[in-house]
């Protein structure tokens, strides 16, 4: 049994926020039925195609484990499909423009007399204020709730991550806010709204710069090498390179290859408690009892020098080298790994976290699974649906329409032409 099991999710989402969260219920365990506009679809599918009408990577990897109904929510009689649709599932999520759903007829007030039990779950670019009204894409949001202006060099413009913490962040966001309101129907008996706005999503994973912008009114952030630089501060939380955001200074540094590979660095931390192994490895074991440079806040004011002391060992080695030395040592410490080393990593195809999927009209492609394991529900990677491709069997199985009534509804331009099945 999956953990959730029996929890039916109306999936109205479309482009990355909304899926990325009801696919982590798919992968639950929930029923995940996605309702998309006939002949059209989630623009996903459609987008950053790499195989002429095959469903895009984009959709794929966004919407594995989930159902696909195709139904016109603006037709009379796919209103009324949606009413029985809304009466029959537990969990509305959606990632409309602000309004659609309203506009469409189908306002809170209107699902809460329909179903009282139903959790009503949005993504929208801002929460109540000034903003409320307006469409947000990922780097308006990372724009927008602090990343980029705390992303990039201090000599550099703003910059946008390659996380996609708007869009897949904010669904995670949304995904717990879904379980949570689940789990408190089940003493109160009643749904709830459940609202993840993205330039709130991407402030709360930005909460250590708000921290920085508070403790810059007490002086200069020395663990920032702008400091040690001898650079002035301004008045908001600088942009901070590769610096650490914690209390351990960090740094990337070249190793072996970086004049031709762009992936040859690694990240060092120089963790206080390691400090001796540090000095012995990379060469300078006079700092560990040299007053300047033996305890922390000593090293304040050096750590640029110190990262390139410590490149010039780095530079030695590969990247994987420098990991083998630094791990026995208890030196934390990363590789730069590129996608196509991520990809290729048998660790974590053996996990479930790589994962490759046959679709019938693709081919076998790659994904990325469940990165939430449950020891008692472990999750299995299903490819997506086909546009509409469980149509019918939703209208017959659950919402429990006769293929008369079926036909009904197809003859009303509700629920489009039947699509191709899959090939199993
Ligand atoms: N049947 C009939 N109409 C449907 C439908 C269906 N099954 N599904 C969607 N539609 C309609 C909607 O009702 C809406 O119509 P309306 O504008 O007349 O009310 C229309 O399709 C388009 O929806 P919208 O959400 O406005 O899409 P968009 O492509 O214009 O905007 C976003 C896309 C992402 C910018 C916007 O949805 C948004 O800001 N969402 C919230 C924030 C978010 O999640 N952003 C991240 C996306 S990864």
């Amino acid at each position: 049994m999956k953990a959730l099991e029996g929890v039916r999710i109306l999936d109205f989402t479309h482009v990355q926020s909304g899926p990325t969260c009801t696919q982590l219920l798919a992968w639950f365990g929930a029923d995940v039925i996605k309702v998309e506009r006939p002949g059209v679809g989630d623009a996903t599918r459609g987008q950053l195609r790499d195989i002429p009408d095959v469903d895009s990577l984009y959709f794929t990897m966004l919407n594995h484990n989930k159902r696909s109904i195709t139904l016109n929510t603006k037709n009379e009689t796919g209103k009324e499909v949606l009413e029985r649709l809304v009466k029959t599932c537990d969990v509305l999520v959606e990632n409309f423009a602000p309004g659609a759903l309203d506009r469409m007829g189908f306002s809170w007030e209107r699902i809460q007399e329909l179903n009282p039990r139903m959790i009503y779950a949005s993504v929208k670019g801002f929460g109540p204020g000034p903003y409320e009204d307006c469409k947000v894409y990922e780097n308006v949001a990372q724009c927008t709730g602090g990343g980029a202006s705390t992303t990039g060099f201090l000599d550099g413009p703003p910059m946008v991550s390659g996380a996609q913490i708007g869009d897949s962040g904010t669904g995670l966001h949304l995904a717990l806010g879904i379980v949570t309101a689940l789990f408190q129907r089940e003493r109160s008996g009643r749904g709830q709204k459940v609202l993840a706005a993205m330039q709130d999503g991407v402030l709360n994973l930005c909460r250590v710069k708000l921290r920085d912008q508070q403790r810059l009114q007490h002086g200069p952030l020395k663990e920032y090498s702008q400091y040690g630089q001898g650079i002035p501060f301004g008045a908001a939380t600088p942009r901070a390179g590769n610096d650490s955001g914690g209390g351990q200074p960090g740094w990337i540094v070249k190793c072996k290859g970086w004049e031709s590979d762009p992936n040859a660095y690694v990240y060092f931390i120089t963790q206080a408690a390691v400090w001796g192994n540090i000095c012995d490895l990379i060469g300078k074991p006079e700092w560990k009892d040299d007053p300047g440079y033996a305890k922390p806040e000593a090293r304040l004011d050096k750590i640029p020098q110190i990262f390139d002391t410590i490149e010039d060992w780095t530079k030695t080695k590969t990247k994987f080298e420098v990991m083998e030395a630094c791990n026995p040592l208890n030196i934390p410490c990363g590789p730069i790994l590129s996608m196509k080393e991520l990809a290729e990593e048998p660790s974590l195809r053996e996990t479930g976290t790589i994962v490759e999927v046959d679709h019938p009209t693709r081919g076998t492609y790659l994904t990325v699974g469940n990165p939430i394991k449950l020891s008692d529900s472990p999750s299995e990677v299903i490819r997506s649906p086909l546009l509409g491709e469980h149509t019918e069997e939703i209208l017959n199985e659950v919402l429990g329409y006769s293929d008369e009534e079926v036909e009904r509804i197809r003859s009303s331009g509700a629920i489009g032409a039947p699509t191709a099945q899959a090939a199993e």
